[in-house]
């Protein structure tokens, strides 16, 4: 497989699995196609700028017409699709653009891949769907970790919007055999990750010595991986999944979120030596409605594939917070986006 089209290869998840293709595939002809909404990272068109295996096209998934041009003159190999609305709170506020993008988004995508296949038809062509755990629903304690064959419950709009996705992904396989695949992971961190999450949100609030508000009593627990894990196991999906078929994707790491603040803080505290940097600042507020306590996933589908994380957790975090630190512009200038998008289409 040579020639990618990376859809919503700009924001952070996507340009993390842009990252590591550009070095595991030196071969491998990039197309970046993003529409640069405040969660993508303005810094994608200059980092490959020059890179002549990497292309950068501002324009939405959404627009059929501009996706199927895309596909006809870039003549994909793979298409993997990362675009969607993605923070809770966000389709809390307003579930409406999560649909927008996430079902229509996808069914746009769907249609002009479909049209593609239909016109020209390179061998073992891909499209690779990112989705997530929260398809599944809450699990409690009781519950066995979900296999792929596990009933879609989602409990909140973010979750439903991309289930509804992945259900018209695998409507496609089945309706027009297209050669699809779904890929659904637990909580990503890293580097150049959106504010509005939990682990740079954090970040942010210490360094600026501002009060990190704990949803509810903090205990629900989250499963986290590294987002360069997740970008090879989607190589590995590409690779090696049946056509049609959903892979979970965990590196098993689960804590619960007040734990991880602690951490978070006290590697902070070492590494700046700000003494006021402390779980002091931690001041829990109420809870997000229909917060699900917990996701796990069985992953053994994966780890038939050959998949193991190649990153043990500590270093992964510590390697994130250093980043953070060293990147503050970064981070401030991606809250300075989220604060504006907030303004006009969550708020306003
Ligand atoms: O499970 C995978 C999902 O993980 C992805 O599909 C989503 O796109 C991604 O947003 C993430 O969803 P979460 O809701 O788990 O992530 P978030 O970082 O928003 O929150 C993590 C946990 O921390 C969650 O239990 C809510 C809690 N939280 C979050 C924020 C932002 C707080 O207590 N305070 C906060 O300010």
């Amino acid at each position: 497989m040579k020639r990618y089209m990376v859809v919503g290869g700009a924001g952070f998840i996507g340009s993390a699995f842009v990252r590591r293709l550009v070095e595991d595939v030196p071969e491998a002809q990039v197309l970046i196609v993003d529409a640069f909404t405040y969660a993508a990272d303005p810094q994608v068109k200059v980092a490959f700028k020059g890179d002549k295996n990497v292309c950068v096209v501002e324009e939405s998934l959404t627009n059929t017409r501009r996706m199927r041009e895309l596909m006809g003159s870039f003549c994909p190999d793979a298409v993997v699709n990362f675009a969607a609305e993605t923070h809770v709170d966000n389709s809390i506020a307003a579930m409406q653009p999560f649909f927008e993008t996430n079902v229509g988004g996808t069914v746009a995508l769907l249609s002009a891949f479909k049209d593609y296949l239909s016109a020209s038809v390179p061998a073992n062509a891909r499209y690779l769907q990112v989705s997530t755990d929260e398809v599944y629903g809450a699990s409690s304690g009781a519950t066995a970790p979900f296999s792929e064959a596990a009933p879609l419950q989602p409990r909140n709009p973010y979750a439903a919007s991309k289930a509804s996705a992945d259900l018209a992904v695998l409507a496609a396989h089945t309706t027009y055999q297209l050669p699809v695949l779904i890929g659904r992971c637990s909580n990503n961190f890293g580097p150049r990750q959106s504010p509005e999450k939990l682990i740079p949100k954090v970040i942010l609030k210490a360094l600026r010595h501002e009060a990190i508000p704990v949803y509810g009593s903090g205990l629900q627990r989250r499963d986290w991986i590294y987002v360069d894990d997740h970008a090879r196991a989607l190589q590995h999906i590409l690779n090696y999944a049946e056509l049609g078929s959903v892979t979970n994707i965990s590196a098993h790491h689960e804590v619960t979120n007040i734990e991880l603040i602690g951490h978070l803080l006290q590697l902070l505290q070492n590494l700046t030596g700000d003494k006021n940097i402390s779980t002091e600042l931690i001041a829990h507020v109420a809870d997000r409605p229909g917060h699900d306590v917990r996701y796990v996933l069985d992953t053994h589908t994966l780890e038939g594939m050959g998949w193991t994380s190649s990153w043990d957790f500590d270093t992964a975090l510590r390697t994130t917070v250093q980043w953070y630190v060293d990147n503050i512009s970064w981070l401030e200038d991606a809250q300075a986006r989220l604060e504006e998008h907030v303004q006009e289409h969550v708020e306003g």
